[in-house]
């Protein structure tokens, strides 16, 4: 039987302070074979790099997430270098663009935080974990500007047409929890067309649980409801979209 691979899961959370220990190390027999925990910001960042070390079945990314760059100084790549040389870090994320929040840090400076994060992230050569809301052409413009770039678009938002663009350019497309819900249009088109070697599923945990969960804390365990979804979508098994998204995830971060 495949595994999942829950490839965005913030398990730094506080959300998961009660019982982070037991969930964690129970995931493997829960049908859950590997998780990427991307952090937000340097602290976050630093958890998520703790918590790998405790689970072989964990790994994280470093980054500042665009809702939480504002403290950002240029030093500050510095200390994501330094993080990303543990052998357990396997990408920079989570990075990108959020104009969908009016206190969100000005759009010039967001766009600074996320080109200094993609150099670095080609630099180290390793793949990036990008967050785009309400900022697809900022989006696809900036990482335009970065050719040996590689990573996911996570929780895709975007139009079918900037999938295309980015699949051609060799990007994966991550699909979430609301992937699951009545108004999704939009994804499912991109999900019905989206080639298979370049979808993962991601959880988003604490957030986004699919449609039958929704409103309660997520964890990797609801993917299942993700990999039925595209299941549908595509006439195939639930246990097939596992285990395609599973070797896609393991090319992608360069884990076994
Ligand atoms: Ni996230």
């Amino acid at each position: 039987m495949s595994l999942i691979f829950d490839t965005h899961a913030h398990y730094d959370d506080e959300q998961f302070d009660a019982d982070r220990a037991e969930l964690l190390a129970s995931m493997p027999d829960a049908g859950v074979g590997l998780i990427v925990d991307p952090g937000c910001d340097l602290e976050s960042s630093r958890k998520a790099v703790a918590i790998a070390e405790q689970y072989p079945h964990v790994y994280a990314a470093v980054g500042y997430h665009p809702e939480n760059c504002a403290p950002f100084v240029p030093e500050d790549i510095d200390a994501l270098r330094e993080m990303a040389r543990h052998p357990k870090v396997v990408a920079i994320g989570e990075i990108g663009l959020d104009y969908h929040w009016a206190e969100n840090p000005p759009r010039e400076h967001q766009h600074d935080v996320l080109r200094r994060q993609l150099a670095l992230a080609v630099e180290l050569d390793l793949p990036v974990i990008i967050h785009d809301r309400d900022a697809h052409a900022d989006c696809l413009a900036i990482v335009r500007g970065f050719p040996r770039l590689r990573g996911v678009f996570h929780c895709y938002s975007g139009s079918v047409e900037m999938a295309r663009e980015l699949w051609k350019l060799g990007w994966y497309v991550g699909f979430d929890g609301p992937l699951t819900y009545k108004n999704a249009r939009k994804t499912v088109e991109v999900a019905a067309e989206a080639p298979l070697d370049r979808i993962l599923i991601e959880t988003d945990a604490p957030y986004l649980s699919p449609a039958p969960l929704r409103g309660t804390r997520n964890d990797s365990r609801n993917l299942v409801h993700v990999a039925q979804k595209l299941a549908e979508l595509r006439g195939m098994t639930a246990e097939e979209i596992i285990g395609l998204t599973a070797e896609n995830g393991k090319r992608l971060f360069g884990v076994a």
